[in-house]
C-alpha cells in the first residue's frame, strides 16, 4: 500500500476521480466496486463530469456497491443503492444489465450473496474498488473481527456502525444488520483506493498504519494490498509524522 496526502477535500477528490478514469481509458470494461458514504461523493461528482466533458465512453463499464443496509428499502434517501444510482448510475446513464446492487430488502439476503459471489468470480474478481474507513476501521461492512478470506456475506454492524450511520437518513432507522463484498474481495482487486478526509478520521487513520496489521481493525489489512493506495487530505494525517504514525 501506499500512502498519498492531499492538501484538501477538493484535491483529493480530483485525484481519486483521475484514477477512475485512467481505470476506465485502460480497461473501457472494468469492473468497480464502490462505496457510498459522504468521503466520495465528490470524487464520484468529478468521475462523471470528467467522463462527460472528455466524452469518454463508459458504457462498457460494470459497477458493483460495495455494500449495503439490510432492512432499508431502495428508494429510501440514505439506501447504498439510491445513492450509487443517484450519483452514477443515474447521471452516466448505465444500463442495468451493467450494474448489481445488494437489495437490502431482498427475501433472501444469502442469495444477494451468492449472485454477488458469482458475478465477482465470473468477471475474473474486481477491477477497481474505492472504499471509505469507517470509525471502528470497518472497510464496507466488514467490520471489527471479520475474517479475512471472507467473501459476500451478511454481517451484524457494529454498534458504532449504527449510530454513525444515521447521519445518512433524515428519520430514525433502525440499522442492525448489513451486507458487504468480502475482505477477500476487496484484497483481491486488482487496484484499490482507500479515501478519508477530515479531522474525525485522524485518529482512524493513526490506528490503520500505526497498530499491528490485525482483523480487530479490518483497514489496517489494506497494508498488505500490493497496488492499494490510501488517499488522504491534510486533516485526516493531522495526527501522523513526516507521513508516519
Ligand atoms: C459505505 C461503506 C462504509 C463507508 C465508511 C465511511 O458504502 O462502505 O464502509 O465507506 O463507513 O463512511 P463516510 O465516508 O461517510 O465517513
Amino acid at each position: 500500500m501506499n500512502l498519498d496526502i492531499f492538501e484538501n477535500y477538493a484535491e483529493l477528490s480530483d485525484k481519486a476521480s483521475d484514477r477512475m478514469i485512467r481505470q476506465l481509458i485502460d480497461n473501457p470494461f472494468s469492473l468497480f466496486c464502490l462505496a457510498t458514504g459522504d468521503t466520495p461523493r465528490l470524487t464520484y461528482e468529478m468521475f462523471v463530469d470528467k467522463v462527460k466533458t472528455r466524452g469518454i465512453d463508459s458504457s462498457g463499464m460494470f459497477l458493483i456497491g460495495l455494500d449495503e443496509w439490510i432492512g432499508v428499502r431502495p428508494q429510501t434517501s440514505g439506501a447504498c443503492c439510491r445513492y450509487l444510482r443517484e450519483c452514477i448510475i443515474g447521471p452516466l446513464s448505465l444500463d442495468d444489465s451493467r450494474v448489481l446492487l445488494f437489495d437490502g430488502v431482498a427475501v433472501s439476503e444469502l442469495n444477494e450473496c451468492s449472485k454477488m459471489n458469482a458475478l465477482i468470480e465470473e468477471k475474473g474478481g474486481i477491477d477497481f474498488t474505492v472504499a471509505g474507513i469507517g470509525m471502528n476501521g470497518h472497510i464496507g461492512f466488514n467490520e471489527p473481527g471479520t475474517s479475512p478470506n471472507a467473501v459476500a456475506h451478511v454481517t451484524v454492524l457494529d454498534e458504532l456502525t449504527r449510530r454513525v450511520g444515521q447521519k445518512y437518513f433524515s428519520d430514525m432507522v433502525r440499522l442492525m444488520t448489513g451486507i458487504t463484498v468480502g475482505l477477500k474481495q476487496v484484497m483481491e482487486s486488482r487496484q484499490l483506493i482507500v479515501m478519508a478526509n477530515g479531522e474525525r478520521k485522524a485518529p482512524v487513520i493513526k490506528r490503520m498504519l500505526g497498530e499491528k496489521i490485525n482483523e480487530r481493525f479490518p483497514a489496517s489489512l489494506i497494508r498488505n494490498h500490493p497496488t492499494a493506495m490510501l488517499m488522504i487530505d491534510r486533516e485526516a494525517a493531522r495526527l501522523l509524522e513526516n507521513g508516519v504514525v
